[in-house]
């Protein structure tokens, strides 16, 4: 093996690895001027320690996100329509995920479909765009709604989809959320589905379908099965990432579609 190859494929392992490390941008959106001095402020004491520290401190509330918090809830119940939701979410500066991501993914395709899709949370593709499912697992969404007659796209109430995620940041190197950050903003996801009045629900893999049906069991066994998630019939199926690495599922997905299906087309 000559030099250059070596180099080669050193280099390219190296580049493979900083992408595991969540380096997936080669620049920053804004200059870092890096010969200026950086006061680096101390790290956040963690809670434990400091209840420690300070006896009294064990008084105090949970931290934000420990649970779903009354108070977001009511941020969230004065919001009369979608518009104002999705504001209320831009302007929610409580949840770290925020921090690190550089779009607020709210929803995608016809807010007046019979159909609401729930998935995970974005990834880099919906990040960078600003729009849930738009890489590959959603092309492969795409390509399984066009099977059933769906289209994020279709202005009919009858043939579009409407999708959103659990999470409206995506976490750092794609990792799965936190219970606490699912916890911190499930109210604004009741709320988005309330508004919306969806009359099917597809629960896409575990993180849509354990969050919403409050349970721990997994998809492979709630797959298939209509249950109903705050009074709205709702269909959890194999996210289409888990299709895309183990395309086994495909027929399981291909038959839960096909329930999707045969609910809308009933009279
Ligand atoms: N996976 C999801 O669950 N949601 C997206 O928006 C993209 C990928």
């Amino acid at each position: 093996m000559s030099l250059e190859s070596d180099t080669f494929d050193a280099d390219l392992a190296a580049l493979a690895w900083l992408l595991e490390l969540g380096a997936d941008e080669a620049i920053g959106e804004a200059p870092v001027n890096r010969f200026e001095a950086v006061e680096t402020p101390p790290p956040p004491r963690p809670a434990a320690a400091a209840r420690r520290a300070d006896p009294a401190a064990s008084e105090a509330p949970p931290l934000p996100g420990a649970a779903e918090r009354p108070d977001t809830a009511a941020l969230v119940a004065s919001c009369p329509d979608l518009a104002s939701l999705r504001a209320t979410l831009e302007a929610f500066e409580e949840c770290g995920l925020k921090k690190g991501a550089k779009s607020t993914v709210f929803a995608d395709g016809n807010p007046a479909a019979r159909v609401m899709i729930v998935g995970e949370a974005p990834g880099r593709d919906e990040d960078r765009l600003g729009l849930p499912f738009v890489g590959r697992s959603g092309q492969l969404l795409d390509r399984m709604l066009a099977a059933i007659g769906l289209s994020r796209q279709a202005k009919e109430p009858e043939r579009a989809a409407y999708i959103t995620n659990v999470l409206p940041w995506r976490p750092p190197q794609n990792r799965d959320p936190s219970g606490d950050e699912i916890a911190m903003l499930l109210p604004f996801l009741h709320r988005h589905i309330a508004l919306a009045k969806p009359q099917v629900l597809i629960l896409m893999g575990n993180a849509a379908a354990k969050t919403l049906l409050e349970t721990t069991t997994g998809i492979t066994r709630l797959r298939g099965t209509w249950t109903e998630c705050r009074g709205i019939p709702a269909m959890p199926m194999f996210h289409p990432a888990a299709l895309l690495r183990d395309p086994e599922k495909k027929r399981a997905a291909w038959a839960d579609l096909l329930h999707v299906q045969e609910r809308l087309l009933r009279p």
